[in-house]
């Protein structure tokens, strides 16, 4: 796992976005896991001004969803697609019905979470997924007791994260309690995995998902058997890491072939 501190979280977005511009420079149809929330706003604003200057084309791009409210219209502002839609799609040029996201209208739900799972591996997976990480732990929707193999399936929201969530909606009665989520063991099968966050609020899940026990406790801590995970924090989001001085050490020093 590589751990890189930057000062600000506009740095932290010009970096992720830079990751998927060079995936998407060596393929233009790479596939891209999409997270939602507000952390991966900056990097979607990043790619979309990187599209419009044609540093990159990225209406190409395969997008995959990572979550998905469930119980929410199809019209509602808030259901994650149309969160991407608007705030990613429209603005690299891709139509929504490329959009690879779980059937949250079907009538048999456990059916579109197996179904979901076998379009990410007939598609041959995922490229570069990107990751948010919630305060209590959580990536994508697997919350705190989440099996570390776990599948595409629906998950309960917790209290936390409806608390957390709540921004989004006008009370907090209105955030939906269920979501279908790529399970930890979906997220992990990505070939590189690329864990944003800023501010203080995320540096206890931050410290315990890179350096705190492997536990489904902190579901995010399974990044740490990943061979190729990424995790660009603010200096706020790092501050409680214990090993600051060596990531930053590190990363001053890296030799400029390798890459990230
Ligand atoms: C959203 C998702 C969640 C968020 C997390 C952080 O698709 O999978 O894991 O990344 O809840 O949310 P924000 O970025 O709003 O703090």
């Amino acid at each position: 796992m590589e751990v890189l501190i930057l000062p600000t979280a506009e740095e932290v977005a010009e970096l992720a976005s830079s990751v998927i511009v060079e995936a998407v420079s060596s393929n233009p149809r790479a596939a891209i896991g999409v997270a939602t929330g507000s952390t991966p706003l900056a990097t979607y604003k990043k790619l979309i001004a990187a599209h419009r200057q044609g540093e990159v084309q990225l209406d190409g791009i395969r997008p995959f969803m990572l979550d998905e409210y469930l119980d929410l219209s199809p019209d509602h502002p808030e259901l994650y697609r149309n969160v991407l839609k608007r705030n990613l799609l429209d603005g690299v040029d891709v139509v929504s019905a490329e959009l690879r996201c779980p059937d949250v209208f079907a009538t048999d739900l456990l059916d579109a979470c197996r179904r979901y799972e076998q379009l990410i591996v007939e598609q041959g997976g995922i490229d570069v997924q990107l990751l948010g990480i919630g305060s209590d732990g959580h990536v994508g929707f697997n919350e705190p007791g989440s099996s570390l193999g776990s599948r595409t399936r629906i998950k309960t929201l917790h209290t936390d994260t409806i608390r957390d969530n709540a921004r989004f909606f006008d009370s907090l009665d209105e955030v939906p309690r269920h979501v279908i989520t790529q399970g930890l063991g979906t997220i992990m099968d990505a070939r590189h995995l690329l864990l944003i966050a800023h501010g203080a609020t995320k540096a206890d899940a931050i410290a315990a998902a890179v350096e705190g026990p492997l536990s489904a406790s902190c579901p995010g801590s399974v990044l740490q058997l990943h061979p190729h995970a990424t995790v660009i924090v603010d200096e706020g989001a790092g501050a409680a890491l214990a090993q600051q001085e060596y990531y930053r050490h590190a990363w001053a020093n890296k030799p400029e072939w390798q890459g990230l």
